[in-house]
């Protein structure tokens, strides 16, 4: 697992906000399931925010949740396995708790707050925002086991799910990007196939799974310095994968760096996962607590 680099959450953050815009109704349908399908005189939540990172999207959660259920008491746990950055996440949520510890502790760890005095009689609320993509079919079973055990609610944002469309094209567009999303599974990580993934672990074991689009819609020269990054990073990835790739990558660049400034429009397509343990879906086909199946792409 790798760490995210601080300066690139904070550059990402003003877009993964404005994609989250579009995240607002499957969040209203979470909020909704939590207010109508919990026990009578349950207002406390417990959420666990995992691959936090720094806190940015812990604190996009905290706010459009405290701003729809404000007479709910509610918790944060964030967890990520990266330690530097929790505590970047710690001064920037001083009322959070933060874990560092890997997503296939959150079986455990969920039963171990619930069962705290503090958190007894709480409801479970898992959130992510940018994570799904890089991890395994082992971290999906977790996180869909945790779920199941508390009759949880999960809302996993911005989930890569491969393709790009630039405006103007170039010939090249679909090579870099079949590159990069290969990229993307490699070390068994399930890359642009985890939403899918995820939905259909759920619903194999009897949980509603529902989702939505938050694609990113950037335009140059307005969102110039993010793209740059966002796309040297992309290229970079692309060609380590497929060192084929530098020449075409060469001139694709020097093409890009031109259109920063005379204009060029870029949509990164994302999805958005909810899954309520609580309402059956009625498709359960196996046991109640998930065993690791295939991983890669289905
Ligand atoms: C792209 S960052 C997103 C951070 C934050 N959610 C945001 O939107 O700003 C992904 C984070 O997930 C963490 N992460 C990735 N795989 C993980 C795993 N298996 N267990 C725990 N944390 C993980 C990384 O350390 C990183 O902080």
């Amino acid at each position: 697992m790798t760490a995210a680099e601080p300066d690139w959450l904070d550059l990402r953050r003003p877009v993964d906000d404005a994609a989250r815009q579009e995240s607002l109704q499957l969040l209203d349908d979470a909020v909704a399931r939590l207010r109508d399908g919990t026990e009578p005189g349950t207002k406390s939540l417990l959420t666990i925010d995992i691959g936090a990172g720094t806190g940015n999207s812990s604190q996009w959660f905290d706010a459009v949740l405290r701003a729809r259920l404000s007479d709910w008491e509610i918790n944060w746990v964030l967890l990520d396995s990266d330690e530097t950055s929790l505590d970047l996440a710690a001064a920037a949520l001083p009322h959070a708790r933060t874990v560092c510890a890997p997503i296939a502790a959150l079986p455990a760890l969920s039963t171990e707050l619930l069962s705290a005095s503090e958190f007894q009689g709480s409801k479970l609320l898992l959130t992510c925002s940018a994570l799904l993509d890089v991890l395994t079919e082992t971290d999906l079973t977790a996180v869909v086991r945790t779920l199941t055990d508390h009759d949880g609610l999960g809302l996993f944002l911005l989930s890569l799910v491969g393709g790009w469309t630039l405006e103007p094209a170039h010939p090249h567009d679909a090579a870099i990007d079949a590159a990069f999303t290969a990229h993307q599974h490699r070390d068994g990580r399930l890359g642009h196939h985890a939403p899918e993934h995820l939905m259909s672990l759920a619903r194999r074991n009897g949980l509603t799974a529902v989702e939505g689009p938050s694609p990113w819609r950037l335009e140059a020269p307005a969102d110039r310095t993010f793209l740059s990054r966002f796309l040297s990073e992309r290229l970079d990835a692309a060609v380590d994968e497929d060192p084929a790739l530098a020449e075409a990558a060469q001139a694709w660049w020097t093409q890009k760096q031109s259109q920063l400034d005379s204009g060029l429009r870029v949509r990164v397509d994302h999805r958005d996962v909810l899954i309520d343990a609580a309402e059956s879906a009625g498709e359960q086909e196996t046991p109640a607590n998930p065993q690791p199946t295939r991983s890669g792409p289905q």
